[in-house]
């Protein structure tokens, strides 16, 4: 690595930037040099002058072209995740891809042996799962916080209301699971630690084909089940609550897609010398335990792994082969629900 600090380039001018952008700034050792927007040069230099962007690029051909840049953040629509991800690599770009990562397990693979090849990093940009809150709650499952886990049921939807989004385009890969189903998968499978073994998906398709629902159930070897809900068509909803042997866990935001307002997680624990309950009712045998997390911007954890990957040669938080195993579990639930039958992976 030639730079002392990261030089990130924007591949795109999306919305979301706007929560990355002060993450690369706040960031030791992570520097945002350059935007590039495929509207042409014109609206590259307003927006680099909008977000007081050094350097602004009319293409994205001439922002993988730029030496001054050592890694791009690429946040295009999800079909474009793969093709333009290969191209960076080619180009000797270090990549941090926005979720999902691709769209197929087969894509990953290109995407994968393509950073291999070139000898560059490629990191999912799945925000949550690099935050201390997933983290510590992976730890305390694994000590056995709530005994065996039995369900973890996970909730995300908000009301998509604007015509023409990215998330409405089938082309662009469209679809609330691939929007939001993504995020309850991704944080099943790392409490879990394990990939599911079989998985059903049942949708509600709009006009342009992409679903505006999914309701989706995973099976893990060992007996843990899940089920998420996902859409575009409901009131906003994000939790997500986990059901042990010994105790559960309700997560208030799990996903941390909030910036400014604390999270709560929530532990209820049967406590040790409990009396017998009838009937199972044991809830007033519980102890209850809730830990808070305030929420700054946690999109700085991300970028903050990342540049330790590249910088001090730090083992990514989210291993590619995670990242592969989250789009193995959406494209198996998307054949299940289009085929109306279990899908064993
Ligand atoms: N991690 C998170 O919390 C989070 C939150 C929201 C979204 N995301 C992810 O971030 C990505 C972008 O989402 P967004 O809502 O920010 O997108 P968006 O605002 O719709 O922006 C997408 C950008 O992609 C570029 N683009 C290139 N070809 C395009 C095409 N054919 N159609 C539309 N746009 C095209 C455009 O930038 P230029 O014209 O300037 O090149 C456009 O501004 C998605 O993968 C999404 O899943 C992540």
């Amino acid at each position: 690595m030639p730079s002392r600090s990261i030089r990130w380039g924007l591949l795109s001018t999306a919305r979301i930037n706007e929560r990355l952008i002060p993450a690369f700034r706040s960031v030791a050792r992570s520097e945002l040099l350059a935007v590039a927007s495929s509207r042409g040069q014109e609206h590259a230099e307003h927006y680099a002058a909008q977000w007081q962007i050094p350097r602004a690029h009319g293409s994205y051909e001439a922002l993988l072209a730029d030496p001054q840049v050592d890694a791009i953040y690429l946040s295009l629509p999800n079909a474009l995740h793969a093709p333009w991800a290969i191209r960076a690599a080619a180009a000797g770009k270090h990549i941090l891809c926005e979720k999902p990562l691709a769209l197929s397990a087969a894509e990953v693979d290109h995407m994968a042996e393509a950073a291999q090849r070139h000898g560059v990093l490629l990191q999912e940009a799945v925000m949550m799962r690099y935050h201390p809150q997933t983290l510590q709650l992976r730890q305390r499952l694994s000590g056995g916080a709530i005994g065996e886990v039995r369900l973890i049921r996970g909730t995300f939807t908000f009301p998509l209301e604007r015509p023409g989004d990215i998330r409405l385009d089938p082309a662009l890969g469209g679809g609330s699971i691939w929007d939001l189903g993504s995020y309850p998968v991704s944080f099943t499978r790392a409490m879990l630690g394990a990939e599911p073994i079989e998985v059903q998906g049942w949708q509600v398709a709009g006009q342009g084909g992409v679903d505006l629902s999914f309701a989706g159930q995973l099976h893990f070897a060992g007996g843990a089940l899940a089920q998420f809900f996902s859409s575009f068509q409901a009131v906003p909803q994000a939790e997500v609550d986990l059901i042990g042997s010994a105790g559960a866990i309700h997560l208030d935001l799990p996903y941390l897609n909030k910036v400014g307002v604390d999270s709560q997680v929530r532990l209820s624990r049967l406590r040790p010398a409990r009396a017998t309950g009838t009937f199972g009712d044991a809830s007033s045998q519980m102890e209850e335990e809730v830990l808070t997390y305030p929420l700054v911007n946690a999109y700085q954890d991300e970028v903050e792994a990342v540049v330790a990957c590249l910088l001090e040669g730090a083992a990514p938080l989210v291993p590619l082969a995670d990242s592969r195993g989250n789009i193995a579990a959406l494209e198996a639930l998307c054949i299940s629900a289009r085929e109306g039958r279990v899908v064993r992976l």
